[in-house]
């Protein structure tokens, strides 16, 4: 959470912060500030709430070409202009940006600061008063940095400026992003390419715990010992067009546009010559020895985790376990002798996921990746990587990165079977590709969707989405989906499991959706359909030819039934879209959220 951008060497430089922010709010956008560095010293501007108010409140300076940005997810301290970045040390020396979380800033106020006032209620301030500190017993900037880091425990990306110093950023990482960009006499550095993608499509990775210095011609890394580090550039693959909305009015509605692309994209990735799915020699060898996968993902990659696993037992006769990462580590399940990890992560960065990944390499574990951004950390400290070829995700709510998802977990299942000498009955490029075609359909069905939704949720509060087997799972996403974009209450139950004890809530009018994709259980959901109807509530059905039934709210295009949470899940996206829309939400940036949680 909270992104972070700096810049040096390039003339308008507010407006270059200010552009990067606006790539990074994704990260959190409870306030923002820059800090630019003008005729006069350092400038600081800030403000509550989204960039745009930000911008409104910069006066650009003419000689200005160096500064610093911030884009925050309130961690300490309420979301208020008071808390918001950049912060500077008392006696105005040094000023900072800061991503991530100073577990012991309590301690270092109460110890090292005692003396300081604070003008802040953030752990960040702690790292300029500190740094100050330092310098003002006779350290150099470049060490006083390093002591101070060093200081510290949890996790930063940090941008800082010297006011005795128009000629350079200081920066540095632990745990949470961050990025060197470099071009023809400029540098910067940001919490993600795309911030600087404007400027540059060059980069340079920093690892945990390097120091960065900045200038006009460009970056030098040292380790934590002060040792020059040499590491060679990257080309960033990403396209710019794609991080733009063009005629949408919402990245959300884009991006649940883009699904049968995206899925024909991973197929197009992962088909052989032969036109048979495949994954890389060496993440399936890793597959062929394990016993056992465990999956660990939060939130929406989760939900397609515990599709995943239905996937991988089903189709591959593997066994499967699917857990929420925050839980993990405090709630470890007994361990088999040879386990794969599956990592879910759209971002690559959360911290949930990381906290796990870096304990199960402690172990000596195989881990692998399944991601839609390659380079990130997740990925990076995996042993493997598949990538989700979703294309960039902007909205909050995750649409494409999920269904991208399970089509690579289907893809990962179908080839672990394979390699184990498994049959399985569906040709699953084919099967994919239909499904794509298939989510096309639904797609095409916005205005039916937004009439359910008028239908069935415009005047309601809360909602209840019931399915079971496969169809659980899609019910847990299209729940987390409704109330994280509309603020409408939902859960998602197992449609077995509503009569223990939920079905109290069930009054006259109380909307339900059914999703109804899977044989096994088609009369056992249209009873429990029966049961709240019985109670008075208003049920949507969703169905798929073949188990649809007259009266049925809407009816899919048939699929595979392995297949089927790919099309499920769309017209609940879509539900929750329009909700938002209905309620005069802000569909891309849904309150109190981020969209790249890097905090635990
Ligand atoms: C919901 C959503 C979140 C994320 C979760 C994990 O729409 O996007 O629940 O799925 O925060 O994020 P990643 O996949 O980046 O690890």
């Amino acid at each position: 959470m909270c992104g972070i951008v700096g810049i040096i060497g390039v003339r308008d430089v507010e407006e270059q912060l200010l552009r990067g922010l606006e790539k990074l709010e994704y990260r959190g956008y409870d306030s923002a500030g820059i800090a630019v560095f003008g005729s006069e010293g350092v400038n600081v501007f800030k403000e509550k709430g989204r960039i745009a108010a930000l911008r409104e409140a910069v006066a650009p300076d003419a000689s200005a070409s160096l500064g610093i940005g911030h884009t925050r997810w309130a961690t300490h301290g309420a979301p208020s202009r008071r808390n918001a970045h950049p912060h500077r040390s008392a006696g105005g020396r040094f000023t900072i940006v800061h991503n991530g979380v100073i577990e012991n800033y309590a301690e270092l106020k109460r110890t090292m600061l005692r003396n300081v006032s604070f003008q802040s209620d953030t752990d960040t301030e702690v790292v300029a008063h500190l740094v100050e500190s330092l310098a003002n017993r006779g350290l150099g900037v470049e060490a006083a940095f390093r002591t101070a880091l060093s200081m510290l425990r949890g996790s930063y990306a940090i941008a800082m400026l010297d006011e005795a110093d128009p000629g350079v950023i200081y920066a540095a990482k632990q745990k949470s992003p961050l990025l060197i960009g470099v071009g023809d006499g400029f540098a910067g550095i940001a919490s993600d390419a795309m911030a600087m993608l404007h400027l540059t499509n060059e980069f340079i990775e920093i690892m945990d715990g390097e120091t960065v210095t900045v200038t006009r011609e460009g970056a030098v890394l040292k380790d934590a010992q002060g040792k020059e580090v040499r590491r060679t550039s990257f080309v960033a693959k990403l396209n710019v067009a794609e991080l733009e909305k063009g005629p949408y009015a919402h990245y959300m509605m884009k991006e649940m546009d883009e699904q049968p692309g995206a899925i024909r994209r991973l197929l197009a990735e992962y088909v052989d010559e032969d036109g048979r799915v495949s994954i890389p020699e060496d993440v399936r060898a890793a597959a062929r020895e394990a016993d056992r996968i465990y999956i660990v993902a939060c939130g929406t990659s989760y939900h397609a985790g515990l599709v995943g696993k239905q996937l991988l037992e089903s189709v591959a006769g593997i066994k499967a376990e699917a857990h929420v990462a925050s839980e993990f580590l405090y709630n470890p399940p007994l361990l088999s002798e040879r386990p794969l990890f599956v990592f879910i992560s759209q971002s690559g960065e959360t911290a949930d996921s990381r906290g796990v990944l870096v304990r199960i390499r402690e172990l000596g574990h195989k881990t692998l990746t399944i991601t839609n951004v390659p380079g990130s950390t997740l990925s990076r400290e995996a042993d493997y990587t598949l990538h989700t070829f979703a294309g960039p995700e902007i909205a909050v709510a995750s649409t494409k990165a999920y269904t991208t998802q399970i089509g690579v977990l289907a893809v990962f299942a179908c080839d672990c079977a394979r390699a184990r000498g498994v049959e399985v009955a569906f040709d699953v490029a084919r099967e994919l590709s239909l499904a794509a075609n298939a989510m096309e359909v639904v797609i095409n069905e916005k205005e039916k969707m937004e009439s359910l939704v008028w239908e069935y949720l415009s005047s309601s509060r809360n909602c209840f989405f019931i399915g079971r087997a496969m169809d659980y799972y899609i019910c847990l996403e299209g729940a987390l989906k409704l109330k994280e974009v509309s603020y409408i209450q939902a859960e998602g139950f197992a449609g077995g499991e509503l009569k223990h004890g939920t079905i109290a809530l069930i009054e006259e009018g109380t909307p339900v959706v059914a999703v109804s994709t899977q044989r096994a259980v088609k009369h056992s959901i249209r009873s429990n359909a029966q049961e709240v109807i019985a109670r008075g509530a208003n049920v949507c059905m969703i169905s798929i030819e073949g188990l649809e039934e007259a009266g049925d709210a809407l009816v899919l295009p048939k699929v595979h039934e392995a297949l089927a949470p790919l099309i499920a899940a769309v017209p609940l996206q879509f539900f929750a879209y329009y909700a938002a829309l209905y309620r005069g939400c802000d569909v891309d940036k849904p309150r109190n959220l981020a969209k790249s949680v890097t905090v635990e």
